[in-house]
């Protein structure tokens, strides 16, 4: 079954629009009649509520697609990642006992390192879609990643999950003045000291000694889970789609992941340009403008030179929108699909919001790999 689930992951810098995309292309799939499950990345509060994942984290929950008049087969299952729990999970899994998963897991060294070590957030993204494609019995699983420019770089080895744990920790305690072995935690080394001398407390040494005798029994689990999730990327159910918005730092950003695809080759899908703007219609003549109004004149006039030279600016806007999208598609593999998404007036954070823009996607049949 899960041979035949398909797998769409959005990619793209932060902010321009990859969760609320993921969200609708679940949805618009789940209105065609699929079964959906999308695994989202921190929705906003009123999209999380409208999915009814609030405060569920990692488990499915049902969208209730009635609300907008949904029937037939499809269905939507929505869930928001636990980055520590799915870490949590993977260690009761891979661990050859529940004595051995209980140490790590109540080993104050693995409690504060988990969830913060650079890239586990990204994997555990990863090891998430793969329960959900292996065991979901979906059609289609669609993943919003998390909004790092490095969110791919994992995917370079097919260990460097299983070693992210080893590696990372090692280079802390052997080589602690090496700024990459620090840079993990995001802070200065003797920040990281004083950090984790007061969270570990005493014992210190001897948890991370610990640590690393229980956590290396896991390693092959690691490892041979990580073969299987680059398996699944790999496979060719498998679409990225990269979202970016018209600005250059987006696209910059965009591209710059449609080169890391490549290189790993990973099957890319398309372009998504969120929140364009549509040419606007033509301006209004000024002969049909009231050539006055409750202003002194030469209020008025300006009131009336700025109602013309508005839609000239959205005209502009939308001229440099097309631009920046064509730009897009030459720098993509030939025939690279490219959706736009229109510039909605309020922010996207419902399934009404969500559902008014699902006709500017792709139906799931428009996904192939390029
Ligand atoms: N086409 C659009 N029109 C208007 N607002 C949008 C549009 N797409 C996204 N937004 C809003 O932009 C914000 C960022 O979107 P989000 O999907 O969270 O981005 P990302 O997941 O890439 O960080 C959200 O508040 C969302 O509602
Ligand atoms: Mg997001």
């Amino acid at each position: 079954m899960s041979k035949h689930t398909r797998v769409v992951i959005c990619s793209g810098s932060g902010g321009v629009g990859k969760t609320t995309v993921s969200a609708a292309l679940a949805l618009r799939w789940a209105m065609e009649g699929r079964r959906v499950a999308v695994l989202t990345i921190d929705p906003a509060r009123r999209l999380a509520d409208s999915l009814s994942i609030g405060d569920i984290g990692n488990t499915a929950v049902r969208v209730p697609l009635e609300r907008l008049g949904g029937h037939g087969a499809g269905h939507l299952d929505a869930m928001m990642l636990d980055a520590k729990a799915t870490f949590d999970d993977l260690v009761r899994r891979f661990a050859p006992s529940d004595a051995a998963a209980s140490r790590i897991l109540e080993n104050r060294y693995y409690q504060f390192t988990s969830t913060r070590l650079g890239g586990s957030h990204e994997y555990m993204a990863m090891e998430r879609l793969y329960e959900l494609w292996h065991h979901g019995g979906y059609d289609v699983v669609v993943l919003d990643t998390p909004p790092t420019r490095h969110a791919l770089d994992f995917l370079r080895a097919p260990d460097r999950m299983a070693t992210l744990m080893d590696e990372g920790v090692l280079r802390w305690l052997v080589m602690p003045a090496t700024r990459s072995g620090w840079r993990a935690l995001e802070l200065g080394s003797e920040a990281v000291a004083k950090v984790l001398g007061k969270v570990l407390g005493k014992g210190t040494i001897a948890e991370i000694a610990e640590f690393f005798e229980v956590f290396r029994e896991l390693w092959d689990g690691f490892r041979s889970r990580s073969v299987e999730v680059q398996a699944l990327l790999r496979q060719p159910h498998t679409s990225f789609l990269l979202v970016s918005s018209p600005s250059p730092a987006a696209r910059a950003d965009a591209l710059y992941f449609l080169e890391r695809l490549g290189e790993q080759r990973l099957p890319f899908g398309g372009f998504v340009v969120n929140r364009t703007v549509p040419a606007p219609p033509p301006p209004p003549e000024r002969a049909h403008l009231p050539a006055t109004g409750p202003l002194p004149p030469d209020r008025w006039a300006a009131v009336l030179a700025s109602v013309e030279q508005a839609p000239r600016l959205r005209a502009r806007l939308a001229r440099d929108h097309d631009q920046a999208i064509d730009a897009l598609r030459a720098a993509g593999p030939p025939g690279a699909p490219c959706w736009r998404i229109p510039e909605q007036r309020a922010d996207l954070h419902d399934l009404a919001g969500l559902a008014a823009i699902t006709r500017h996607l792709p139906a799931l049949s428009e996904i192939h790999e390029l």
